[in-house]
């Protein structure tokens, strides 16, 4: 393989998939995932838009302290005071790279800016000169990229190159481009901007048509070497090109694209879980690559092919990007802590010596009332019992009386502080009857955003993962929970909210 078949991947999950509407992440969870990229094999890290707010800045510098092997970004308009931000935030990373961007299209121009192209050009250049004496790595973006006219972005990538910008990015920040067009603005990069080989050519497709990994793909053939991109795809609106789908079909097409990335895919499926957990985002069961249908043959010639000969209804194998084998019993009722543990470590998944403890016991309860016990219900346990934060409040009990001629009625009891505390409340349903005797049991003012539901598992008894998004005391804050019985479930996730609240508010 040549020098530049290595397609660089730069992640922004948690900077423009954290713009997705709801999918606020804290900062032990964008640590978690930043440590999961950095083992996946991302070069860059995106870790947030320093300027934005105190916890973004925090969180890029905390993010840029722990990362070692991937670069730590951070993004930031075309003014010193971003720029200064940024460059402060990255301070402690051992490889760094800011950012900058700055509209392009007459749209932008004219609208947001009311500026000449002159003295958008002045701009870029002297934000491109400031950001080079803070940092060697630098990338220029010049947002509304695929809508800018063809010569006025070739005038101002060729300047941000000459004045130092290392990567150039080409945002189609609306989503609006085809692929055959967006293949095309990258082609006209490489044979108008006459510095073009001092820079490395980037992609960052927004999905709005559904063409966001195609778009990218189209770059990639003409000539880009970056693709930007986040797990499962989320992002502002309806979000960025999807990374687990752009490396594996690079990776399964090799024959057709002759290039690779440094990605470890076996990592894909427990990143996109992790991903999914922190913002809230239900992955749709047909997503490509990480979704629960992905790998699963439900035809009866299907089936038979696969029998058969795998190939004939399979291009890549499941365990290539992590996905659990999903036939066969894993663990029943009858198995040790050690076959357990075992499993855990098959998984990838490492647990402390006391959330293991707590994780096999749920696992000998799960036994009990589960037949089949499958490797996505010990992922779900495992997820459950790893907590990133505290307990502070702990679900002990819960009794229910509901029914279509009687009002809903539940009787909760949660443990705080060694104590237990007992509360009743109706509501317009059981979860609603539960929430509101937990928002009485912790006098926390809650608001429930969000709920969804999603089975873990196959069967009738399979385990049921609700996760909520709710404002507790005016703090946006995730929860998820885990159980066969759906109310149990959901009384989980919203403690586990509650408890999210109570570490983000006691840091
Ligand atoms: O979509 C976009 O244009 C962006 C830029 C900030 C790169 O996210
Ligand atoms: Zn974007």
């Amino acid at each position: 393989m040549k020098k530049n078949d290595k397609v660089l991947i730069f992640d922004t999950t948690l900077r423009d998939g954290e713009q997705a509407p709801g999918a606020t992440m804290n900062q032990a969870e964008k640590l978690e995932i930043a440590f999961a990229l950095e083992r996946l094999g991302v070069d860059i890290i995106e870790a947030g838009f320093a300027i934005s707010s105190k916890g973004d800045f925090d969180s890029v510098q905390n993010i840029a302290k722990h990362i070692k092997k991937s670069t730590v970004c951070s993004l930031a308009r075309s003014l010193p005071k971003d720029i200064d931000a940024a460059a402060d935030a990255i301070k402690p990373a051992k490889n760094g790279r800011i950012h900058i961007f700055l509209a392009t299209s007459k749209i932008h121009l004219e609208h947001k800016f009311k500026k000449s192209q002159d003295q958008i050009l002045d701009m870029a250049i002297s934000a491109v000169k400031y950001a080079r004496k803070r940092c060697d790595n630098l990338e220029f973006s010049p947002e509304d990229a695929s809508r800018t006219e063809k010569e006025f972005l070739y005038r101002v990538l060729e300047a941000v190159i000459k004045a130092g910008a290392t990567t150039v990015n080409i945002p189609d920040t609306v989503g609006y481009s085809t692929p055959a067009e967006y293949g095309a603005v990258i082609a006209g990069i490489m044979n108008h901007v006459p510095n073009i080989n001092k820079a490395i050519i980037s992609t960052h497709c927004h999905d709005d048509l559904g063409l966001a990994v195609a778009n990218s793909l189209a770059g990639v053939v003409n000539g880009a070497r970056q693709v930007e991109c986040t797990i499962n795809g989320i992002g502002e609106r309806a979000g960025n090109a999807s990374m687990e789908e752009i490396v594996m079909a690079i990776r399964t097409r090799k024959d057709f694209y002759s290039l690779d990335t440094n990605i470890n895919a076996k990592e894909f499926y427990r990143i996109s879980r992790m991903v999914s957990k922190a913002t809230g985002f239900i992955v749709p069961p047909n997503k490509a690559i990480v979704g629960a249908n992905a790998f699963r043959h439900e035809s009866g010639i299907h089936q038979d092919g696969v029998l058969k000969e795998k190939r004939t209804y399979e291009i890549m194998d499941a365990e290539s990007v992590g996905v659990p084998p999903n036939e066969g019993l894993v663990l029943g009722k009858h198995s040790g802590r050690h076959a357990f543990t075992n499993r855990l470590k098959v998984l990838n998944i490492h647990l402390s010596d006391a959330d293991t403890d707590k994780a096999f016991a749920r696992f000998k309860d799960l036994a009990d009332k589960k037949k089949e016990i499958y490797d996505e219900d010990l992922i779900a346990i495992a997820e459950d019992e790893g907590h990133l934060v505290a307990e502070i409040y702990t679900l002990m009990d819960y009794h229910v009386t509901s029914g279509t001629k009687v009002a809903p009625e539940v009787n909760i009891t949660l443990k705080y502080k060694g104590k237990k505390i007992v509360k009743k409340s109706t509501g317009d349903g059981p979860v609603d009857a539960c929430y509101k005797a937990i928002e009485k049991a912790t006098s926390l003012k809650i608001q429930l955003m969000d709920y969804g539901i999603q089975s873990v598992s196959q069967g009738e008894d399979a385990l049921g993962e609700v996760k909520v998004k709710a404002v507790v005391e005016g703090k946006t804050v995730m929860g998820r929970g885990a159980s066969t019985d759906i109310i149990e479930a959901s009384a989980k996730a919203y403690v586990n909210a509650v408890n999210n609240y109570l570490a983000q508010s006691q840091k």
